[in-house]
């Protein structure tokens, strides 16, 4: 057994959606711990706020502009990775997006899609391309993001609750089909955290009272909340972990969630 079970030194770390949120604090929390750092992210800008604080830690990071429900962008990530450190240990499949609140009769066609191709298919994406690099080198850890509304559902929500329903299912048949093979998969399930998908909700009459209700601890998690968990996901620590998902929600899914009201004029989420 290791002496040190997160020591991350000299290896090398995939992180989507890194740009911003539980991304950005969780690639921090890696570098903090030795990892060298890829991002792939649509926001080139706040990615280079992410980069700068990585190196502050001492260790490499590398930008890929990529949006992860293009294969082509999603397949360069991995390559470039590869390339650039010779290896690729852990991924943490993180990008992802939100759309209106709306029941399922007034979602809008185009809203589902864009979230089921984010949220969904570019965690098929991501998986697939770095399963074939873990596959040649026998290892590997991978850590995608779902949601508790992967895990119950939401009215108001259900693309992406579909969405991240889907992303479990992923996780778990990725897990057993390469748990003899070395690599574990794992899904974290956030509750309500404060980044910049949820800073909306603010404004949103209603919203953040129902979160607060909602949640036992009565607040929402900081984004560096989120990240303690990754690490032990992809850790030394987790070695006989695989195919679970693991709710990091202030207590919400112990109590079973409250019911978003859908009013008459549905806010944005
Ligand atoms: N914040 C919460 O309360 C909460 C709760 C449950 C699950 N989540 C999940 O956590 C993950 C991270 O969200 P966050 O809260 O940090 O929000 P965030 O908006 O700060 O981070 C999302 C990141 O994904 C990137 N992104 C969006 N579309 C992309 C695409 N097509 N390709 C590549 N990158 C893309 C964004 O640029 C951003 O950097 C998401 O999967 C989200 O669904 C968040």
């Amino acid at each position: 057994m290791k002496t040190n079970l997160f020591d991350f030194k000299h290896k090398t770390i995939v992180i989507t959606g890194g740009s911003t949120g539980i991304g950005r604090a969780t690639a921090v929390a890696f570098a903090q711990h030795g990892a060298n750092i890829v991002i792939g992210d649509i926001n080139e800008a706040a990615a280079s706020e992410t980069i700068e604080l990585i190196k502050r830690e001492g260790v490499e990071a590398l930008f890929v502009k990529t949006d992860v429900s293009h294969t082509a962008d999603v397949k360069a990530l991995i390559d470039k990775a590869v390339s650039t450190f010779g290896r690729l240990d852990c991924a943490f499949n993180n990008a992802g997006i939100a759309h209106s609140l709306r029941p399922i009769e007034a979602l809008e066609e185009d809203d589902f899609d864009r979230v089921v191709a984010v949220d969904l298919k570019g965690i098929f994406l991501c998986m697939k391309y770095e399963l074939q690099h873990m596959l040649k080198v026998k290892g590997g850890a991978i850590v995608n993001t779902a949601s508790v509304a992967g895990l119950v559902p939401e009215a108001g929500l259900g693309g992406y609750v579909a969405a991240k329903h889907g992303v479990i299912g992923l996780t778990k048949t990725a897990a057993i089909e390469h748990a003899h093979l070395g690599i574990r998969v794992n899904a974290l399930a956030p509750g309500w955290v404060r980044t910049p998908m949820t800073k909306g909700w603010d404004e949103h009459k209603g919203l953040n009272a129902h979160l607060r209700a909602a949640t036992p601890m009565h607040r929402g998690a900081e984004p560096e909340e989120m990240a303690g968990m990754v690490l032990f996901l992809c850790s030394e620590a987790a070695s006989y972990v695989t195919g679970q998902t693991y709710a990091v929600e202030g207590g919400q899914m112990v109590r079973g969630l409250l019911p978003i009201t859908i009013g008459p004029e549905p806010g944005r989420i």
